[in-house]
């Protein structure tokens, strides 16, 4: 396995690199807006194909790097379910994996520090984002913070995993790297509590300032998705009108989701799947793009219209002229009362 952990000095923030092999794909956890350049230049020197990013949670201290690292690379966005619909292109739950090609990292709701906190677990190691640092845990005054969630996220979950696990947290302040989850169930002095009521006693009385980028940070990182409006800078085919002419053999839909989220949510009925991942292939000249696209048109759709607006863009330079995609994706199609089918 190829593994960075990357910092930025301004922000204290640790960065993860993920992947299987060198030339394999990629994932990013915690990138940071102003390092985009470096991390895009390590991507190419390890000959990396960047396909995944997330963060653990909205950052307040930092602008995430998602936005610029899907802009440069056309790489999925990734979040819990909690964090607002349109900041990211794939949203997980709690039990969910988060797969890149060789790798799979288990999604873990831990609210506390934010209520859309997750951590991700991947075999020996687990990204705490900011919920467990390195002898200290994230702070809870805002954001939706709680004390008593974090109490339970690390007192249920985190503390529960193997004592072995090794710890990479979002920060370290101190130059710290890793610890264990046994180190900081034994040393972390903020665990060294009786119950939920005296953990929330010490939280409630760190009287921190509020981070200096808070202002700036918490409203760029919730802008970092694709809005609709910007979604219809490529040829569209809204929800509703759709609905209107359903159904109908002048087009084909297809799914460029990845198969869990088909199970999970369901699938508009007909649409064949195309996963994202595999996009560059299907618009080959022998691909299933030209096969599906004889005389008709070509309708993509995803979650929220991000990573099929990005479809739609390799489509077109690839020279496939029939394709349009669903401005809010599958969302928009399910507030508008579009039909699903349950797989
Ligand atoms: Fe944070």
């Amino acid at each position: 396995m190829l593994f960075r952990q990357l910092f930025d000095k301004k922000s204290s923030t640790y960065t993860y690199l993920l992947a299987s092999r060198r030339g394999g794909e990629a994932l990013l956890v915690d990138p940071v807006y102003e390092q985009t350049g470096r991390y895009l230049k390590l991507l190419e020197e390890l000959d990396l194909k960047l396909v995944k990013v997330m963060d653990t949670h909205i950052h307040a201290d930092h602008v995430s790097a998602m936005g610029s690292l899907r802009d440069a690379t056309r790489c999925v966005t990734v979040m819990g379910e909690q964090s607002p619909i349109d900041v990211v292109s794939m949203r997980v739950k709690d039990g969910d994996d988060v797969k890149i090609e060789g790798l799979t990292l288990t999604a873990l709701h831990t609210p506390g520090h934010t209520e859309e906190s997750y951590s991700f677990l991947m075999d020996d190691r687990v990204f705490t984002g900011d919920t467990l640092l390195i002898r200290g845990t994230g702070r809870t005054d805002f954001q939706n913070g709680d004390p008593y969630d974090q109490y339970h996220s690390l007192f249920d979950r985190l503390l529960k995993l193997p004592d072995s696990t090794i710890v990479f947290p979002g920060h370290d302040y101190k130059g710290d790297t890793s610890s264990t989850i046994y180190e900081e169930k034994h040393f972390n002095p903020r665990l060294q509590v009786g119950s939920a009521q005296e953990y929330a006693d010490i939280m409630d009385n760190l009287n921190l300032a509020n981070p200096t980028l808070m202002d700036v940070a918490v409203p760029e990182n919730l802008r970092s998705g694709i809005e609709v409006d910007a979604q219809r800078s490529v040829p569209t085919m809204d929800a509703d009108e759709l609905l209107a002419i359903w159904p109908s053999d002048e087009f084909q839909i297809i799914d460029i989701r990845e198969e869990g989220e088909r199970h999970r949510f369901g699938i508009i009925p007909g649409s064949v799947h195309a996963p994202y991942a595999q996009f560059d292939q299907y618009c080959s000249p022998n691909g299933l793009l030209s096969g599906l696209g004889q005389g008709r048109r070509l309708i993509l759709y995803c979650a929220v219209g991000e990573r099929s607006k990005l479809a739609t863009d390799i489509a077109t330079e690839k020279g496939i002229d029939n394709v349009a995609h669903i401005p809010g994706g599958f969302a928009r199609w399910v507030s508008e009362g579009g039909p699903v089918d349950k797989l």
